[in-house]
């Protein structure tokens, strides 16, 4: 969850890192630092507990740090609070390597105590201060940094995407790789390395993905890559097709609400190019027909937001398929005796595509037998490489911690897919199948609708925005849309939410109503929109100030038993969640908002999950 950018050109490195590391900072901000070096200077490190900003004002943006190679680091604490000593780069007691690293060394303790019993002394409390100080000792018995780095890497366990830069090899730094992502940047007459191409995209797009057990020496003028046994090897160059403008904020106040607006086009870009003559076209999955027809059950696995897609998903596939659909948090289905076989097909959803829980449960799904389709936004990320096939949502990309664009463009690929497996199995009828697609075409128009119309959003928004407690109900697809909408909401304001089936209120929720609770009732499925109006008129005679939700045909009748309704327009049953979701998502934003919440960076949060 750090992020990890190197740099070796002709330029002053420092001022090139820190730009680099603003754009990971999504990946973790409660510590950042830099290594550069210099024949001047020597190797010198700067770094400093809280936000860029904090090392940014102690290096004068990077401007007092001479030198023009160098490496950077973004810090999402696990191993010792955040404080200036953890943070990275780490430094060997002889002060000759440096080193950053995203992951876990998980053996850290044992090494600690063997480099302690030979005299090393720590600074830190980190696991990765172990990788700085055994290297250091290998390296003088070894004489030779490569071969020492070989002998760490044989020697540690865990994941890792390290940067390593050693005053006796000016000249170049060092990049490994094991289950932490991290890439290769090609530059003119300088090269990269960064947890995320948004870190390098203003100087290069031309990059190549680093796999486990590699190793990259890194100089301005050649990457050369080792394979685990290090052998030299080939690596293969992928152009980024998106620009620096997609990673900026473009004017807007927060990336999370540039991100919401753009929603209309990320999905646009998703599903138009998916369909051909009025099918829809997947020609980037290999699935034989066969295979499908024959298919038992369907595995969706995720964490996060990309799991409340996969409970939308549970709902649409089973409907559309008619095969049954279990759906799991991979953090739980990873260590589960999950039912998965060969005639299982495992989705796994991933907005980044390096979620340690989704990628461990890919592979143990794989290890079942399982075939395993993903749907990830990061093209080139790690579980779409290890996946037999794979969906992108053509999202761009997303900075703010808090998902939408991302979300929805998985939501609207995955009742994709469920259309398109329907039509193989002989499930859908030709009529129904035609009037999805229509209103499939139609959603970014609709979505649309919603965003040029949220002057209610916002004055719910700024009379609750100081309540303490906010329950989302909802029934079916809307159970699961409250899932996400009530995450939205306690990620960025911090504000304690739940989401409940409504029929499980008088399971034990209920008791929770008092006068003034809020209470968001989901009311878009409409076959169950009475149901719904009763469990709205129990939490009102309970005291509960109710938000409801409802299609924009049936607000006049909600109106009759609520005062505060926000509508949406119709669509087809199985696409509602996805205009659903925008209300949801501007609330938690301007609730947010108004509570002074930092939105794009909550607290104790990072997008990209890397650790267990
Ligand atoms: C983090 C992010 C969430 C995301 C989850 C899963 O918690 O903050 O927005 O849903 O990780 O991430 P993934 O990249 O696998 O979708």
């Amino acid at each position: 969850m750090c992020g990890i950018v190197g740099f070796a050109g002709t330029e002053q490195a420092a001022p090139i890192l820190l730009d680099g590391l603003k754009h990971l900072e999504y990946r973790g901000y409660d510590s950042a630092g830099v290594a550069v070096y210099s024949p001047s200077s020597g190797l010198q490190v700067k770094k400093a507990k809280g936000r860029l900003e904090v090392l940014k004002g102690l290096t004068d943006d990077g401007r007092n740090m001479e030198g023009t190679i160098g490496i950077g680091h973004t810090r999402w604490a696990t191993h010792g609070e955040p404080n200036d000593v953890n943070s990275h780069p780490h430094l060997s007691q002889d002060n000759k390597i440096a080193v950053v690293h995203n992951g876990i060394i998980e053996n850290y303790v044992e090494i600690k105590e063997f480099l302690l019993s030979k005299g090393v002394c720590f600074q830190s409390e980190t696991d990765t201060e172990v990788v700085a100080q055994l290297l250091a000792f290998y390296y003088r018995q070894d004489g030779d940094l490569m071969m020492s780095v070989y002998r760490v890497l044989h020697r540690i366990e865990g994941a890792y995407a390290l940067g390593i830069l050693c005053a006796d090899t000016p000249c170049s730094f060092i990049a490994a790789r094991k289950d932490a992502p991290l890439l290769l940047g090609y530059g003119k007459g300088c090269n990269f390395i960064a947890s995320d191409v948004t870190a390098i995209i203003k100087h290069t797009r031309e990059v190549s993905f680093m796999e486990d057990g590699e190793v990259a020496l890194v100089t301005s003028d050649s990457i050369t890559v080792f394979d685990a046994l290090g052998r030299k090897i080939d690596k293969e160059h992928s152009f980024v097709e998106w620009d620096i403008s997609a990673a900026e904020k473009g004017g807007y106040a927060h990336f999370m609400f540039k991100e919401i607006m753009e929603q209309p086009d990320a999905v646009r870009k998703t599903v138009a190019p998916r369909i051909k003559e009025d099918r829809i076209v997947f020609d980037e999955l290999k699935l034989d027909e066969a295979y499908i027809r024959d298919m038992k059950k369907i595995f969706i696995v995720a964490c996060g937001s990309s799991y409340h897609v996969g409970m939308v998903g549970k709902y649409n596939l089973e409907r559309l398929i008619r095969i049954p659909v279990d759906v799991m948090l991979a953090s739980e289905f990873r260590y589960a005796d999950p039912l998965v076989d060969e005639g299982t097909l495992v989705i796994v959803i991933s907005q980044s595509g390096e979620t340690l829980d989704s990628m461990a449960a890919l592979r143990k799904a794989r290890d079942l037998g399982a075939r395993i389709l993903s749907i990830v936004n990061v093209v080139g990320s790690s579980i779409a490489r290890e996946s037999d096939h794979v969906l992108y949502t053509w999202a761009g990309p997303e900075i703010a911690v808090a998902t939408t664009k991302a979300y929805s463009t998985q939501l609207v690929l995955l009742d994709m897919l469920g259309i398109w497996l329907a039509d193989i199995c002989g499930r859908i009828s030709i009529e129904e199948y035609s009037s999805l697609l229509e209103e499939l075409k139609r959603l970014p128009e609709k979505m649309e609708m919603i965003l040029k119309n949220t002057e209610d959003i916002q004055y719910f928004a700024s009379r609750y925005f100081n309540h303490d407690s906010v329950f989302y109900i909802g029934r079916n697809l809307d159970y699961a849309l409250g899932l996400e909408s009530s995450l939205k909401l306690k990620e960025i304001s911090y504000v304690h939410s739940e989401a409940y089936a409504s029929g499980e209120l008088k399971h034990g929720t209920i008791s929770l109503i008092e006068n003034g609770t809020l209470v968001i009732a989901l009311s878009t499925f409409l076959p169950l929109f009475d149901k719904e109006l009763s469990n709205i008129i129990e939490v009102k005679s309970r005291g509960a100030d109710v938000i409801a939700l409802t299609t924009c045909d049936m607000a006049e009748e909600l109106k009759k038993t609520v005062h505060n309704v926000l509508c949406i327009p119709r669509t087809s049953l199985i696409f509602q969640p996805s205009l659903g979701i925008i209300p949801m998502q501007l609330f938690a934003y301007y609730v947010a908002l108004q509570r002074g919440c930092d939105i794009d960076k909550p607290r104790n949060l990072a997008k990209s999950v890397t650790v267990e």
